[in-house]
């Protein structure tokens, strides 16, 4: 018997070597081998129907491409969970409500996830009607399967299991966990190609670099996600922080 572990992923997709070097590369690679994080890959193609292992057929209605079977996704997740427990079952799709840094957190306190993925022009709908737990999509596009949202809520979940990035700051700091931009990072050389670092991160005032980036962060989100600032308004700190100054995208300046 291995160790519990801190999140363990069920893949369930045609393509599961897509995930290969994905899964063995950086953080999430340590992260698996030191079992904090257990990923398996498991392949409808395996349920697939007849001689040939089919798993798409022709819409019914008509219509262009082909549509993913019921038969060959219910019988894997029905394997995979008989071998090794519910899952919560996420349906990959450009359908789904879009994946944000709050709904990663949410996910990352479970301990299993079933990340479901499409291919081929759609998936017989009985398959979210009957198994998904939750539709999630990455984006406004449209991929040619969930693979590469899968790894990208992989990516964005697992990086929030205590354990897998180094600090914990470093996760608290980042950008939309409090519906800010990050605020600007440097680091050497001093200057370069006529563009000096800000002076005031040379400084060694550490009240005055937090207070700058607190600013940097707000400016950013104020100019290139002003949306962020109507989902999380200015808050009364970060309006003292500006004093004097004008507030970007509003608010009180004290
Ligand atoms: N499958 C195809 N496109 C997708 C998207 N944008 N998000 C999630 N799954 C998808």
């Amino acid at each position: 018997m291995s160790e519990p572990t801190g999140l363990h992923v069920e893949i369930v997709t045609l393509f599961p070597e897509l995930f290969d070097s994905f899964l063995a590369a950086s953080l999430l690679g340590k992260a698996i081998a030191s079992g904090i994080v257990r990923v398996d890959r498991t392949n409808p193609r395996d349920f697939g129907l007849g001689k040939h292992r089919s798993v798409d057929d022709t819409p019914y209605g008509g219509g262009p491409g082909m549509i993913l079977r019921v038969e060959p996704l219910a019988a894997a997740i029905d394997h995979v969970e008989t071998q090794r427990g519910r899952a919560h079952r996420i349906l990959l799709s450009p359908q789904g409500l879009p994946l944000r840094q709050a709904k990663a957190a949410e996910l990352a306190t479970r301990q299993r996830l079933m990340l479901i993925c499409g291919r081929y022009e759609g998936v017989d709908e009985r398959v979210a009607s009957l198994y998904a737990d939750e539709i999630l999509s990455i984006g406004d596009y449209v991929l040619s399967g969930g693979e590469v949202a899968a790894a990208v809520v992989i990516e964005v979940v697992t990086r929030l299991v205590p354990g897998v990035v180094g600090q914990s700051e470093s996760i608290e700091d980042e950008s939309f966990s409090s519906g800010r931009l990050e605020y600007p990072q440097f680091t050497r050389p001093p200057a370069f190609r006529g563009l000096p670092v800000p002076p005031v991160l040379l400084s060694g005032d550490h009240a005055e670099i937090e207070r700058w980036r607190r600013q940097e962060a707000l400016r950013r989100t104020h100019e290139r996600r002003p949306d962020l600032l109507v989902a999380h308004p200015v808050t009364e700190v970060e309006s003292r922080l500006f004093k004097g100054k004008s507030v970007p995208g509003g608010g009180k300046s004290g």
